[in-house]
């Protein structure tokens, strides 16, 4: 091995062997931080995290592609990217989900591992010819910068949720870097974790909750489509707008996915991480437009995790198989949508629906993709069928509440009709 401590030259001596190894860990390090995000976003329930946490599991996934395409690079065999080598990082990683709370989770994730991932990168590549090695710097420096900005928009959120100060938090950041450390770090090579360390790995394995959690200073309902049919375009803007702001269901899905299936084809879960942010970007167009109208999620209109209080119990892929299902009415849907908001010169709306309706063509063959993984013994028909018998069911489930007043939802038909009146009022209408 070509070591560069002992290099009398100044020469940036390292092998392709070690640089391979190195690589692998670090696409090993994003890449199961990432399905940690994965996993804690359905039960993270503060807004502004969620949104975060859905954002950069995409980019993550990014830098982990650009990861694992260079490890192969460098004639690390194809087979063995994947295998679970760096035991003992692995280990810890799966564990940053048990945090106890949403602000221990985001201190772990943004405040421990993501910044020591920036100082690995920057100190390999301080050791790092590059010319010979040049693909890794163009990827580093990518990488850096966004994990830069990732920091960046953390701290602006966090400003007014996290008391750096809390003695929780500041115990549970000491026990995942004490953790990380204790394996090797980043870097590596991976070690046995000393005892102090051990309370960490042994916590319980971490489970995806019953349902997806939402802010909990929102009002609360049972389903999220109104009982009531819209009586005028206003309406109808409003009835489009909360059905889009609560696509965070849509969302919650596929990062489930990325947590509940070990092992599977690293373009899946590549593909789940842009699903999982599309959604988020389509329930925020909703909550956008909503507020440009002067409603306020949770306050005027409900953002419920309806689906998954349907059939979570029935396991992840169902949801899945029910997303995927709904999507295939969704070009067509967006597209109608967008033709009429035209019409009725909301530009604003009819652009969300247009770009929501290119994202998603993808989203439709992603859901094929994963579900022939997670129902392999399906045969195409028997796809369709099972998902036009979800559906309906999930039809029937929504009907049920309408019918038997179930829904929840008095309180923000009375706000909604408030603030219309007031809107009406304002506008001298
Ligand atoms: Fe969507
Ligand atoms: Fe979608």
């Amino acid at each position: 091995m070509l070591d560069n401590s002992t290099n009398k030259t100044n020469l940036k001596l390292r092998d392709v062997e070690t640089a391979s190894k190195m690589m692998r860990r670090y696409y090993r390090t994003v890449k199961e931080t990432m399905r940690d995000m994965a996993g804690y976003l359905p039960k993270m329930c503060w807004w502004p995290g969620k949104k975060l946490l859905a954002r950069h599991i995409w980019m993550d996934a990014l830098h982990a592609d650009m990861l694992r395409s260079r490890t192969l690079d460098l004639r690390y065999p194809r087979v063995d990217v994947e295998d679970n080598d760096d035991v003992h990082l692995l280990s810890i990683l799966e564990k940053l989900p048990t945090a106890p709370t949403d602000e221990q989770f985001l201190i772990s994730v943004y405040e421990v591992i993501k910044p020591e991932i920036v100082k690995s990168l920057t100190k390999y590549l301080q050791n790092s010819d590059p010319l010979d090695d040049a693909p890794t710097h163009l990827y580093f420096r990518r990488i850096m910068d966004e994990i830069g900005m990732q920091l960046e928009e953390y701290q602006s959120i966090m400003k007014d949720f996290h008391d750096a100060t809390n003695p929780e938090a500041v115990k549970w950041n000491r026990l995942v870097g004490g953790a990380l450390n204790s394996c090797g770090g980043i870097d590596g090579p991976d070690r046995q974790i000393d005892p102090l360390a051990a309370s960490f790995v042994e916590r319980p394995a971490y489970e995806l909750p019953l349902e997806g959690g939402r802010d909990t200073s929102w009002e609360k309902a049972v389903v999220q489509v109104s009982p009531r049919a819209a009586r005028n375009f206003t309406e109808e803007q409003i009835r489009v707008a909360i059905d889009h702001a609560n696509e965070v269901w849509a969302s919650e899905t596929p990062a489930a996915l990325i947590w509940e299936y070990k092992n599977m084809p690293w373009e899946l879960y590549f593909w789940a991480a842009r699903w999982c942010y599309d959604e988020m970007r389509h329930a925020t167009m909703g909550v956008e437009r909503l507020t440009v109208m002067g409603l306020e999620v949770g306050v005027d209109y409900p953002m419920v995790p309806d689906h998954w209080r349907a059939f979570r119990e029935r396991g992840v892929k169902y949801l899945l198989l029910l997303l995927h299902r709904l999507e295939q009415g969704g070009p067509i849907g967006k597209a109608k949508w967008k033709k009429k908001f035209i019409e009725m010169n909301d530009l604003a709306a009819a652009q969300d629906c247009d770009y929501d309706w290119a994202d998603e063509s993808g989203h439709i063959s992603y859901g094929v993709a994963w579900l022939k993984a997670v129902f392999p013994e399906w045969s195409k028909e028997q796809t369709i069928d099972e998902g036009n018998k979800i559906a309906s069911e999930w039809g029937e489930w929504i009907g049920n509440h309408h019918k038997n007043g179930t829904h929840g939802y008095e309180i923000f038909l009375d706000r909604m009709d408030r603030k219309m009146e007031a809107l009406s009022n304002s506008s001298g209408k």
